[in-house]
């Protein structure tokens, strides 16, 4: 069954590429097309200014709660109010410097979906477990505690996998290692959502590697990091998905 191509820029803590908003307006590279779905995750404050312009975003982060005693963070409610239509689940940044556990992160994922934001769950795999043979079990772990706290069916769910070696490192999965990986995640979705979830690949993604990474079977997309902060290299890896 044909998944429409996701590519998600997501900018973490950078300023909007200067050019972004401006390209923007024009209809590209940021701007979604007939047959690809483009995303952007700039930072909090530029989240109005991406709307204006009429990008699709996201945010790269929410609380579950709707509101409350939670300093400095945003809820997933007042993310979709302010016109967010994605948001990040669990990227390995926000594992890292922010403790987030799998439990915690299928919360995000099941508060997102309540409330219409489509998430994207990030899981990948350290250099050492990788190392260790171990990448199947935590990339399992990571996924099926989500799943199993689901309530609803997760229809609009985003899975992205990004092995942690791979970020922002240079480094890629070869094509042939990541379809692997993502015939595993697709093998471990409920049967009825198996074959419309689309499974992003991210980790040092750039238009050199773009075009292989994509022809890939299961793999439906990039999730960009370095990549998408200049307006011509993401053009270019937009350009792949063609
Ligand atoms: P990268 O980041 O493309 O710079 O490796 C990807 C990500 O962290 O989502």
């Amino acid at each position: 069954m044909a998944r429409t191509k996701l590519i998600a820029a997501n900018w973490k803590m950078n300023p909007t590429p200067p050019t972004a908003l401006a390209e923007a307006s024009r209809g590209e590279p940021y701007a979604s097309s007939h047959d690809i779905d483009i995303v952007a995750f700039p930072c909090f404050l530029d989240l109005h200014q991406c709307i204006a312009h009429g990008l699709v975003v996201g945010a790269q982060c929410g609380r579950p709660e709707p509101s409350g005693a939670f300093t400095g963070d945003v809820s997933m409610q007042m993310l979709k109010e302010a016109g967010c239509s994605y948001v990040l689940c669990g990227h390995s940044e926000r594992r890292k410097y922010h403790g987030e556990t799998d439990a915690f992160i299928a919360e995000q994922v099941a508060a997102a979906m309540k409330v219409g934001l489509t998430p994207i769950l990030c899981i990948g795999e350290t250099d050492e477990e990788r190392t260790r043979g171990e990448e199947f079990s935590v990339i399992k772990r990571q996924l099926t505690t989500v799943l199993s706290k689901l309530e609803t069916q997760a229809t609009q769910l985003v899975i992205a996998y990004e092995p942690i070696w791979a970020i922002g490192s240079g480094k890629t999965a070869t094509p042939a290692e990541a379809q692997e990986m993502h015939a595993f995640i697709r093998s471990l979705l409920p049967e009825n959502i198996r074959d419309t979830v689309r499974i992003l690949y991210g980790g040092s993604v750039k238009s050199a590697n773009a075009q292989e990474i994509l022809r890939q079977p299961d793999i439906d997309g990039a999730l960009v990091g370095g990549a998408s902060l200049d307006p011509e290299e993401f053009r270019k890896i937009v350009g792949a998905c063609h």
